[in-house]
């Protein structure tokens, strides 16, 4: 299937979304703790300290003026096309984490971060950023596999003041293996990158293994392909998927069994 193709179909599945998805304010969402989730957390204006520190973010990442190599890892992306090295900037324009979204992770870590999080795919550390600023005294561990891009998140991050980032480099399964020998457990999970159904399905596993009980695992591009969409079927109907929420791009998981089973989509 070429891009153009998928691109339409991703834009085919949005207007679906957009028509289908409900309860923006919570409103028909019966558990509590989902309704509260929707109608104050993801409705709270984000802090002006982390606009501020998206603000220089973006600013330290603009004086990157070395080019770097691309990532080979992963399955790419629609817009990420190019092999040559490039800005670091110019690359974050096609994997970067739109500022919505990240407003998001940041109200998704501030309520759930406290045990931990593990992020896979730092990229160039957008996404990292707004983790991290979530909960701020908790250590936050992320996995690159590409050096090129884990150095240049490394930089900047430490630049711009955030310290609670423990960076890894390596592939997702070697370094979710040497977490799971260290004993290492998490409360909150993202997953962003290598979006096939095989790999996402191993990695949500690999991620299960070191997961505290009551963790929330948010998955990036749900939607993105068709095999994304199938694996997103596949991780609601898994039996430690407590309740789902689609939120078109994340898909949000939370494996508390003493919630019922439910599967929202909710517009955001
Ligand atoms: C979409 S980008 C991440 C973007 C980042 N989360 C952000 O929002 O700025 C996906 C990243 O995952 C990395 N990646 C993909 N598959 C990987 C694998 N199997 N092991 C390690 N890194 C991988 C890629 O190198 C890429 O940097």
């Amino acid at each position: 299937m070429t891009k153009v193709t998928r691109a339409f179909k991703l834009f085919r599945k949005y207007i679906v979304y957009k028509l289908k998805s409900r309860h923006r304010k919570g409103f028909g969402i019966h558990s509590p703790f989902l309704f509260a989730l929707v109608n104050k957390n993801f409705r709270e204006e984000c802090s002006v300290a982390v606009k501020n520190g998206a603000l220089a973010y973006k600013k330290a990442l603009k004086n990157q003026i070395s080019p770097i190599s691309r990532s080979n890892f992963g399955a790419g992306s629609l817009l990420d096309t190019s092999n040559k090295p490039t800005l670091p900037a110019a690359i974050n324009r096609t994997i970067g984490m739109p500022r919505k979204y990240g407003e998001l992770l940041w109200k998704l870590s501030k309520q759930y971060g406290a045990k931990g999080t593990l992020e896979l795919g730092t990229g160039l550390g957008s996404s990292t950023y707004y983790l991290a600023a979530g909960t701020p005294e908790v250590m936050l561990v992320t996995i690159e596999g590409h050096k090129d891009y884990a150095e240049v998140a490394q930089r900047i991050l430490k630049q711009i003041g955030v310290n609670n980032v423990e960076f890894r480099t390596g592939s997702f399964t070697e370094e979710l293996n040497k977490l799971k020998n260290e004993k290492a457990i998490f409360g909150m999970f993202f997953i962003d990158g290598d979006h096939t159904y095989t790999p996402t399905l191993n990695y949500f596993e690999r991620c299960l293994d070191i997961a505290t009980a009551d963790a929330v695992i948010i998955i990036d591009d749900i939607h993105w392909s068709d095999e994304m969409n199938r694996a997103w079927e596949t991780i609601k109907n898994h039996p430690r998927c407590a309740v789902s929420i689609d939120l078109f791009r994340f898909g949000v998981v939370f494996t508390n069994q003493k919630f019922q089973n439910q599967h929202y989509t909710v517009r955001y």
